[in-house]
């Protein structure tokens, strides 16, 4: 029997008659489709980069390049990589604004995800380490407060990982967004364990404490000021001394060398830049190439239509 004989419930049912036609097919999982489900060149090649730094390091690690103890630098590199990828998710919202670009917004989840699998790599290979000891591991956990950290870290993005589904964004509703919004501390807690780990040098945990703060101080521009490149000038400024500020409190707080000679580095440029200073280059840089990417747009612009004369209204 043809499926025309028997209508469905859906066409005769008045509640239930779809206005807006066919349902469409469900695009797949493949995190190389758009919600359209066509092949998109553009999450495929984020795709791949979000695998390269894995690759790479199953290259050096295949080839002895990791050094004497590939599994601790391999520790050390999924951390960082871990890091990387979280700061690169909070700047999509950032690049969607300054870019005018809402097609890099569907690359949040990869990005978020790929921080998830980079952390998830970093305690393999930290259990690996310890000789898949797991009470050891846990014992470790709880008595070390710099696991701790990374471990509270990481239970918060399985939880967003977790959740990230379309599935829980419709069952979640508005109470999503808050939940996500948790990746902000967990992104701080995340930094503060790289702080916590590193011994006497801090440059690159100072290097991404200015970067978040960047993507923090972004978030508190009022939305209609969010397609001007003019407020990333301040924005910085104001990165770069809460880097050195931080940077500074850091030393000054839990070491004995001489924080304010290393806050005072900041100025001599003659030797190598501080994190500070590399934060303001960045953040300048950034502001620059949005003001000509700004300005190229405001150029070829499309003429805004007037609304027609009164009389010829309808
Ligand atoms: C159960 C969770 C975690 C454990 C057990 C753990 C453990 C470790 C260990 C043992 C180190 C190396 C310390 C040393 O050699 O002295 C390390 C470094 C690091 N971890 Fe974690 N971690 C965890 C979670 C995380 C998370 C969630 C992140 C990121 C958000 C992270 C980021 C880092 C970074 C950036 C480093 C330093 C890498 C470098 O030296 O370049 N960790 N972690």
């Amino acid at each position: 029997m043809s499926d025309q004989a028997i209508p469905s419930p859906a066409a005769t049912h008045p509640h239930k008659v779809r206005r807006d036609g066919p349902r469409k097919p469900k695009p797949g999982p493949w995190p190389w489709l758009d919600q359209g489900g066509r092949f998109s060149w553009l999450k495929a090649t984020v795709l791949f980069g979000c695998f390269a730094p894995m690759l790479w390091l199953l290259w050096r690690w295949a080839t002895d390049a990791l050094g004497p103890e590939p599994l601790t630098e391999a520790t050390h590199q999924t951390g960082s990589w871990c890091i990387r990828f979280l700061l690169i998710s909070l700047a999509v919202t950032p690049a969607r604004w300054t870019l005018g670009w809402p097609r890099v917004m569907q690359l949040r989840r990869m990005l978020g995800l790929a921080a998830l699998g980079y952390a998830l790599a970093h305690l393999a290979l930290y259990v690996g380490n310890e000789h898949l000891r797991l009470w050891h591991v846990l014992l470790e956990i709880v008595k070390r407060p710099y696991l701790s950290t990374g471990f509270t870290a990481l239970i918060g993005l399985s939880v967003l990982g977790w959740t990230s589904t379309d599935g829980w964004l419709r069952r979640l509703g508005r109470d999503w967004k808050r939940l996500h919004r948790l990746v902000y501390p967990l992104t701080a807690l995340g930094i503060l364990h790289f702080y916590m780990q590193s011994k006497i040098n801090i440059s690159e945990p100072a290097l991404m404490t200015g970067f978040f703060l960047w993507l923090m101080l972004w978030r508190l521009v009022p939305a209609r000021w969010r397609g001007n490149p003019l407020p990333l000038f301040p924005i910085a400024l104001l990165a770069a001394l809460g880097a050195a500020g931080l940077e500074y409190a850091w030393y000054a707080g839990t070491t004995k060398l001489p924080a304010a000679a290393i806050l005072a580095a900041n100025l001599d440029l003659e030797f190598e830049f501080r994190p500070a200073i590399w934060v303001l280059i960045a953040g300048l840089a950034v502001a620059g190439l949005a003001g000509a990417w700004w300005a190229i747009r405001q150029v070829f612009r499309e003429p805004p239509t007037l609304p027609a004369p009164r009389g010829l209204r309808e």
